[in-house]
């Protein structure tokens, strides 16, 4: 049997469409081809349907991104069908994903559809997705709940109509291993034609099971696997793809199959995710997380040093992690900028690399050691650059014991420069209140955070901002090695965004994002 096992990316889609982690069509683009890099096989861009935004998103990452095989999401209907074609139309290898959902409980309370006709619209949309292109998945929808016969006859259907991919998704992340394992060794034996398509498996994580219930797939057979950076995705999140991948790839003696991920940017794309959406992962998340090969305890400390191997099954420079702590400063020339990056799987063209060095010398000006993680603080932050309409020039904080606190902000726009004065509950407060004066925006600050980028006191602070205006939210984020500065800076960049998405008068697009309620 093929030892290949394709790595199908659905952080655009499945990801993307869960609250809080909504992006905008440049922001897309970004990813996927930072997803190519990575050398995913397949990026599921988005499900043209949804909307106007989405369909162009898929659009221009199929135009721009040539190796990996794009896919656009589509029910079975012919409408969803023509919006994945159109939105396909320049890529170099598109693919139409095709799903309707074969449980009981879907079938009956979802879709009001008979068994017959649940078959019947499958068959039809293949049937169209093929005239456009030869590769076409179908996938039954909450498929771990929905009975086998069923699952036989809709999928033999979806074969001879021309599927080339059967995708079988844990819709709810309610299966288990030994259960998800037989129910493809089934399907793979009772359906004439299985050897002839590729099996695939997408896995959600409510109980926490979808990286195990992926691998026990694939010890069955399964030859694709859906997943998504960081484990984002509705509800508890679809299976990680870093730990997929690390696990098949750290345990080839169980599972004898290979990816064709280059794990050394798995990192640098964990991070891109993070700086984009705004969202951090868990320190102790597996493979990408703060703490993922960070020894604490002492004898682990020690048997580390005297052997890596006695703790650690994985090595963090396998997956790209920055190891090198100190590596430029202040006299280190263009040159020499461009190859650390490069070193760590960044590639900036011209212009982004020009406003990043110009960055990073001001940091060393104000830093002497400045390690790689100040600098990819700064590359997160070229990377997910939006129009700014209002742009910083001054400002000022006083604050102590004795008197309230209070901030004065200048800021230039076309109309020039203004300057107001605030007081509020903090400095921070108070820089606030004083941007929502100038911009005329009256955003709330829903959520705050802020991190160190390396240690000591002269750290690089990154602040992380979740603001919102009615249903927009947005966020916004700034490293400065002043904190409130840093604070001022990334307030700015998520009102200048919040302006974005309110000049295009878009809900879920832009810079904000759907499902604003959710953070509330
Ligand atoms: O979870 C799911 O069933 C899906 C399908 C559209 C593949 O995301
Ligand atoms: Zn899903």
């Amino acid at each position: 049997m093929d030892d290949l096992v394709r790595i199908f990316d659905t952080t655009l889609r499945d990801g993307e469409q869960s609250p809080g982690f909504s992006m905008t069509p440049a922001e897309k683009l970004e990813l996927a081809r930072q997803l190519e890099a990575l050398r995913v096989d397949v990026i599921e861009a988005g499900f043209p349907i949804s909307s106007p935004g989405d369909l162009e998103a898929v659009r221009t990452v199929a135009r721009e991104v040539r190796e990996a095989v794009i896919a656009g999401l589509a029910r079975a209907n012919p409408k969803d069908v023509e919006a994945a074609v159109e939105a396909l139309q320049p890529a170099a290898r598109p693919r139409v994903h095709v799903f309707i959902a074969t449980s009981p409980i879907h079938m009956e309370h979802k879709l009001r559809m008979t068994p017959d006709e649940v078959v019947a619209a499958a068959e039809a949309a293949v049937r169209q997705a093929r005239q456009f292109t030869d590769d076409v998945e179908f996938s039954a929808e909450d498929a771990s709940r929905s009975e086998v016969e069923f699952l036989c006859r809709i999928f033999d259907v979806a074969i001879r109509a021309g599927a080339t991919t059967i995708n079988v998704p844990d819709t709810v992340g309610y299966t288990t291993p030994p259960e998800y394992a037989a129910l493809i060794l089934t399907l793979r034996e009772r359906i004439p034609a299985a050897d002839k398509v590729t099996w695939s498996v997408h896995c959600h994580n409510d109980l926490g099971l979808a990286v195990a219930n992926s691998m026990a797939a694939v010890a069955a057979g399964a030859r694709q696997i859906e997943c998504t950076i960081n484990g984002i995705g509705e509800r508890a999140g679809n299976a990680s793809l870093e730990e997929i991948v690390m696990a098949l790839r750290t345990r080839r003696d169980v599972f004898g199959v290979r990816t064709n991920i280059d794990t050394t940017k798995l990192y640098r794309t964990s991070r891109l995710l993070t700086a984009i959406t705004g969202i951090a992962v868990q320190p102790n998340k597996a493979v990408v997380g703060e703490n993922a090969f960070a020894h604490e305890a002492g004898i682990h400390q020690h048997g580390v040093l005297v052997n890596r191997a006695t703790y650690e099954i994985m090595r963090p420079e396998d997956i790209g992690l920055p190891t090198n702590r100190l590596v430029l400063g202040k006299h280190s020339g263009r040159h020499a900028f461009r190859k650390a990056l490069e070193d760590h799987g960044v590639h900036l063209d011209d212009a982004a690399l020009a406003r990043t060095f110009a960055r990073f010398k001001a940091l060393a000006d104000r830093k002497k050691q400045v390690a790689i993680e100040d600098i990819l603080a700064l590359v997160d932050e070229e990377v997910r650059a939006a129009p700014q309409r209002f742009q910083l020039k001054a400002f000022q904080v006083s604050t102590g014991t004795g008197s309230p606190p209070a901030a004065t902000v200048t800021l230039q726009s076309e109309s020039g420069e203004t300057t107001e004065a605030a007081t509020g509950d903090g400095p921070v407060d108070a820089l606030c209140v004083a941007v929502n004066r100038l911009t005329g925006v009256q955003a709330q600050l829903m959520d705050y955070a802020i991190r160190a980028v390396t240690g000591g006191t002269d750290a690089l602070g990154e602040v992380t901002v979740r603001v919102r205006e009615g249903e927009t939210v947005a966020v916004g984020r700034f490293s400065s090695t002043d904190v409130l500065e840093a604070s001022v800076r990334a307030y700015l960049d998520a009102i200048n965004r919040l302006l974005v998405a309110r000049d295009r008068g878009r809900s879920g697009e832009a810079a904000a994002h759907r499902g604003a309620a959710a953070w509330a």
